[in-house]
């Protein structure tokens, strides 16, 4: 069994190539994205196996199915980046819906911390002998209130840990969980409730078209002055030029973002000695309280070898029996027409 897998970096190769070993399938390495441009690579594969910025549109669908490929593997969890209504019937398409929500959560709160206790100031300032601690003053953690978007693996994830330092919940969830709230500590509430009482807000949901710019003007309007916004979810669900005019206007105190609404171009490249073109990006790199890490939340040890292990288990498992546990089914885009319970 051929696989074209693209966007391949040093260290998807380095995971890839002990599972596909144990099963004995062939992986034809290629650094470039897939796109329109470059699915023609695919030729002679039975399955692509795609990241998060490989674009899978109907275009790219249609010349996949002309060429025989039957499968798309993505190996990450997010499928916003197929078009999934237009692949329902036409190509199989298999995700990784699990492989380390520790990874992302525990990413988050480094974020977290890092921020409110300025430790990417500290750890330039020291290096350079400064150690005065001017403009250092950090806030506890330690009885504020964060709100979640999402409760699912990660959002869970991410809530216990939050617990453990003794902050009080807000949760927000189109499907809320009925055996997560407390009624105390860690409490379900309306999306403006959570807006408007979050020292914190961290998004876990996936993007859709309801969750689309989540924050955006309006919302961050409701938030409260100085809140700090943490995204290692998706980058759209955040207006990006509305939160760089919050944090101008110092409605936002702080950001922390692990993903970016423009990040495909830009994110697991190497930029440095080029002029960035995307100001947006750029001026909010600039700015003292904006933390960005690019799309790395996801990358531990345990993380790559669940993604590569199950991943490969798909592959072989779909052609072996012609179905997969991990296959999405979104047929016309909502809930209601999942048939798997997984899409959403
Ligand atoms: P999950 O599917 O377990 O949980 C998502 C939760 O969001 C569910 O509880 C769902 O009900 C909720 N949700 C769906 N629509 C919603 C809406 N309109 N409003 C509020 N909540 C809504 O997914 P998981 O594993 O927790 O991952 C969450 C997201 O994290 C993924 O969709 C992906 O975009 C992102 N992610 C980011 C990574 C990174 O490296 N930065 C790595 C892995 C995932």
């Amino acid at each position: 069994m051929k696989v074209a897998f693209f966007d391949t970096k040093p260290y998807d190769k380095q995971s890839f190539e002990k599972a596909a070993e144990q099963h004995g399938i062939r992986i034809k390495y290629f650094e470039t994205k897939l796109n329109e441009d470059t699915v023609d690579l695919a030729a002679g594969a039975d399955a692509v196996c795609v990241f998060v910025n490989d674009t899978v549109n109907a275009a790219v669908i249609d010349r996949l199915c002309e060429m025989g490929v039957r499968v798309v593997a993505l190996r990450c969890a997010g499928f916003n980046n197929v078009d999934m209504k237009y692949a329902f019937g036409k190509i199989h398409v298999l995700r990784v819906p699990a492989y380390s929500p520790y990874a992302v959560a525990e990413h988050t709160m480094a974020l977290l911390l890092a921020s409110v206790r300025r430790i990417h100031k500290a750890y330039i300032r020291t290096r350079d002998y400064n150690f005065s601690l001017a403009g250092m003053t950090g806030f506890d953690l330690h009885g504020k209130t964060v709100g979640v978007i999402g409760t699912g693996r990660i959002g869970r994830v991410f809530i216990g840990i939050c617990r453990g330092f003794g902050m009080k919940v807000l949760a927000y969830d189109k499907y809320p969980a009925a055996d997560l709230a407390d009624g105390k500590n860690i409490r379900y509430a309306s999306l403006d409730e959570l807006l408007a009482e979050s020292d914190i807000i961290s998004l876990h949901c996936p993007l859709t078209e309801d969750t689309y710019h989540i924050i955006g003007a309006d919302a961050l309007e409701k938030c409260k002055r100085g809140v700090v916004l943490l995204n290692t979810s998706r980058g759209a669900l955040v207006d990006a030029e509305a939160l760089l005019a919050a944090i101008k206007s110092r409605k936002v105190g702080a950001a922390c973002l692990d993903v970016y609404e423009e990040e495909s171009e830009l994110f697991f490249e190497d930029f440095s000695g080029h002029i960035l073109d995307d100001d947006t990006l750029a001026r909010l790199i600039s700015m003292p309280n904006v933390i960005v890490s690019s799309h790395q939340a996801f990358l531990t040890e345990e993380a790559l070898a669940n993604i590569a292990e199950t991943t490969v288990e798909n592959i072989t498992g779909f052609f072996a029996t012609n179905q997969c546990p991990n296959e999405l089914c979104y047929r016309g885009g909502s809930a209601e027409d999942c048939k798997c319970g997984k899409c959403f």
